[in-house]
Formats: C-alpha cells, sequence, structure tokens
C-alpha cells in the first residue's frame, strides 16, 4: 500500500550520499566559472576590440538559451561531433562551469565598473602602472561588490545542480528520484530532497550574509 505518509518505507541514507556528489558537483563547476568568468571579465575591459567582441557573444549565448539545452549538448551532441564518450559529471561540470563564467563574468566586469572612477584617475596621474593598479588598487575595492555576488551564483548553482539528474548523475535529485520509482513513493523522497536543497541554501545564505558583513566592516 503506497498511499499515506511513511518515511520509513524509503532509505533515507541513499538520498543522504547524494550531497557528497551535489557539493563536489558545485564546487567544481564554480571554480572552473570563476576562473573562465575573470578572464572573459579582462575580455570585457580590453582594449582590444575583437576580445571584448568574444567575450559579449560569449555572454550572450550562455544567458541566452537555456541551462538544460547547454547540457544536453555537451552530454549527447559533442560525442556525436568528436566521437569521445564524456561522462555525465564530466559533461556537466563542463555545461556548469561554461555557463557560470558568463554570468561571473558579469559580476566581476560589474565589480570593477563600479569602482570609483576617482580611483583610476588618481593611479594615472600619480604614474602607476596599470598591471599595478589592477592589483593594488582597483581589484582589492572591486571584490567588495564581487564576493556576496559570487556567493549567490554558488547558491543558483546548486539549486540548478539538479537538472544534472537528467542525465543520470547521482546527486541528491537522482537519488530522491530512483527512490521514488522503486517503491513508488514519490512524495517522501521529494520531501527529503528538498529539505536537503533548502538547508544547504540557507547555509550558503548565512555564510553570504557574514562574508558581506566583514567586506563592509571597513566602510
Ligand atoms: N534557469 C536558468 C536557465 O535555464 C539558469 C541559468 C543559470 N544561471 C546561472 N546564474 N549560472 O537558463
Amino acid at each position: 500500500d503506497t498511499s499515506g505518509i511513511d518515511f520509513s518505507a524509503i532509505s533515507i541514507p541513499f538520498i543522504l550520499k547524494g550531497i557528497i556528489t551535489t557539493l563536489k558537483f558545485v564546487s567544481v563547476s564554480i571554480v572552473l566559472g570563476f576562473f573562465l568568468g575573470s578572464l572573459l571579465a579582462l575580455m570585457k575591459i580590453a582594449k582590444f576590440a575583437p576580445l571584448r567582441w568574444f567575450a559579449d557573444a560569449y555572454t550572450s549565448i550562455f544567458r541566452g538559451t537555456p541551462l538544460i539545452l547547454q547540457l544536453l549538448f555537451f552530454y549527447f551532441a559533442t560525442p556525436q561531433l568528436t566521437g569521445y564518450e564524456i561522462s555525465p559529471f564530466l559533461a556537466g561540470v563542463l555545461t556548469f562551469g561554461l555557463n557560470s563564467a558568463a554570468y561571473i563574468s558579469e559580476i566581476i566586469r560589474a565589480g570593477i565598473n563600479a569602482v570609483d572612477k576617482g580611483q583610476r584617475e588618481a593611479s594615472l596621474a600619480l604614474g602607476v602602472p596599470y598591471s599595478k593598479m589592477m592589483r593594488q588598487i582597483i581589484l582589492p575595492q572591486a571584490l567588495k561588490n564581487i564576493l556576496p555576488a559570487l556567493m549567490n551564483e554558488f547558491i543558483t548553482l546548486t539549486k540548478e545542480s539538479a537538472i544534472i539528474a537528467v542525465i543520470g548523475v547521482m546527486d541528491i535529485m537522482r537519488r530522491s528520484q530512483i527512490v521514488g520509482a522503486d517503491t513508488y513513493r514519490y512524495f517522501e523522497p521529494l520531501i527529503v530532497a528538498g529539505l536537503i536543497y533548502y538547508v544547504m541554501v540557507m547555509a550558503l545564505t548565512v555564510l553570504g550574509r557574514m562574508v558581506e558583513r566583514r567586506m563592509s566592516r571597513g566602510d
């Protein structure tokens, strides 16, 4: 009988194991996204116009198409072109890393732009070289605007990561679906999965607030 609610009828530890997978997935993705996003942000503020065009087109494409389409493209369509199979986890990390880079590059670009232009003017007037100005004057101040937004991106990726269940990564979402298929019970596993995501998001939110408070201490 599968009517009524019975949490003892499902294996909660089986779903909990997905936390490791989800956390690993999101962490690798955000690191990749941050690295590529930083490169793209530098391209966006470059003097050489083709670099800017490339970075802008990149951002436009990755933000202008559904993430799930990009995921299915990397997992199913790339092997057709290259002849190489790719694991669901790798396809997912590549997709999320490349996708997030588009968003992160905007975060970084906006963070740099938000630094008062007097800082740049003063550096130029004092003859501070470009790279020194960036590293020691502009970027440290930009970090204040960037870090809280990066935490938001981490939260977004954590929730969006649930779509990798579609290509078979054994994350929280996929595990809860498997439990549903095995037991014909969907209420319990979905509630458990929802609670796990919610707790993760709340933990990141609290962490984000702490970072934000720390960043504004000097103001
Ligand atoms: N649901 C959105 C989409 O399908 C999510 C995009 C990913 N967002 C992000 N900040 N990386 O396009």
